[in-house]
């Protein structure tokens, strides 16, 4: 029996992809390839090229394959973008849920492990945020997300596809051999943004805004190492083979780091100087996000093994050192 990765292409999927692999599991990918790279899937892996969205498609694939449960991954998931592209935003991450559900309910597969987002809680009320916090999203990423934990609830109810959610904060590094890393074009994130400054590719980091109500006045935010966040997908995984009910749980360190404190961790993870200039604050930000991760902890055995920033950022540094344009020619 094989797990579908879909999305598997992509940063955290592909990390996914080669933690299944390393942990003995066999894999089956689908990605359109709209932002994922094929050379980010090892060929030992079954891979289609083909978008979620396609119900012809993914019948095939569950007709050749022996599926046992789907990690879903593919999702366009960029805040800003959303906010510019609606529609585009609920077609591809809310009409895909949909096929991919309509397909497993045909096929009786029924095990889902979901890549939500810290985007469905919006602006928090308290920090850490807790599962059953108010979930508000303030863009349409984050409420496509939680339209597909919705959607994914009530398909359990009528015919048992059951699901584990998690939603996560921020994720940075690379795997650490450096075969595989993030590869975004254009990038928004902040780790492999401040390492294009020490690659020559960015004259200086551009802070948004160094007036938020926090120690050094830069946002603070909950990294996880991408490693991590892939063996708690295993864990939900394993949570669901046992027979466990439905949940939603956070992936963060429970940790705070602001972006002044990442821009240290840089470098020393580089050994090199990073310019910075202080710019605006970027609309939407709010000043502190981290989670609480203990349900994930207590449930789910998952604990994050990477939590010293410096060496996440190296693994990032890594990757990028090795490959300055990421997976592009
Ligand atoms: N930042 C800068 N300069 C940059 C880029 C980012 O100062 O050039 C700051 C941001 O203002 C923010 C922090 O670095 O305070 C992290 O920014 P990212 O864009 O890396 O990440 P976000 O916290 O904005 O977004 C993350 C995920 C999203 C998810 C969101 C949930 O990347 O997918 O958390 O709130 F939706």
């Amino acid at each position: 029996m094989a797990i579908l990765v879909c999305g598997g292409a992509g940063y955290i999927g592909s990390h996914m992809v080669d933690y299944l692999v390393k942990n003995g599991e066999q894999v089956v990918v689908i990605d359109n390839l709209c932002t994922g790279y094929r050379q980010a899937v090892p060929e030992g892996v079954k891979f289609y090229e083909a978008d979620v969205r396609d119900g012809v498609a993914l019948d095939k694939i569950f007709s050749q394959n022996e599926i046992e449960a789907v990690i879903h991954f593919a999702a366009f998931s960029l805040v800003g973008e959303s906010m510019e592209k609606p529609l585009a935003y609920f077609n591809n991450n809310v009409y895909g849920m949909q096929v991919l559900l309509e397909q497993m309910v045909a096929h009786k597969i029924d095990k889902i492990v979901f890549s939500s987002s810290a985007a469905v809680y919006g602006e928090p009320k308290r920090v850490p945020i807790e599962e059953d916090d108010e979930t508000l999203p303030q863009n349409p990423y984050g409420e496509t997300k939680l339209a597909m934990e919705k959607m994914m609830k009530w398909v359990n109810k009528k015919y048992g596809i059951r699901y584990v959610s998690l939603r996560y904060f921020n994720v940075a590094g690379a795997s650490l051999d450096g075969h595989i890393g993030e590869s975004h074009f254009p990038e928004s994130h902040l780790v492999p943004i401040i390492l294009q400054v020490p690659l020559g590719q960015r004259e200086a980091l551009t802070i948004y805004g160094n007036d938020y109500p926090t120690a050094d006045g830069t946002c603070i935010r909950d990294y996880v190492h991408v490693v991590d966040l892939a063996a708690a997908h295993l864990k939900a995984l394993s949570y669901l083979r046992a027979g466990n009910k439905s949940d939603i749980f956070n992936l963060g360190s429970g940790n705070g780091y602001s972006v002044r404190q990442m821009i240290d961790a840089a470098e020393k993870a580089t050994g090199l100087k990073i310019k910075t200039v202080v710019g605006e604050r970027r609309p939407g930000d709010p000043a502190r996000l981290v989670a609480a991760s203990d349900k994930a902890s207590r449930v789910l055995g998952w604990q994050p093994q990477y939590e010293d920033m410096e060496k996440i950022i190296a693994t990032a540094w890594q990757w990028h050192k090795k490959h300055p344009h990421g997976f592009r020619k």
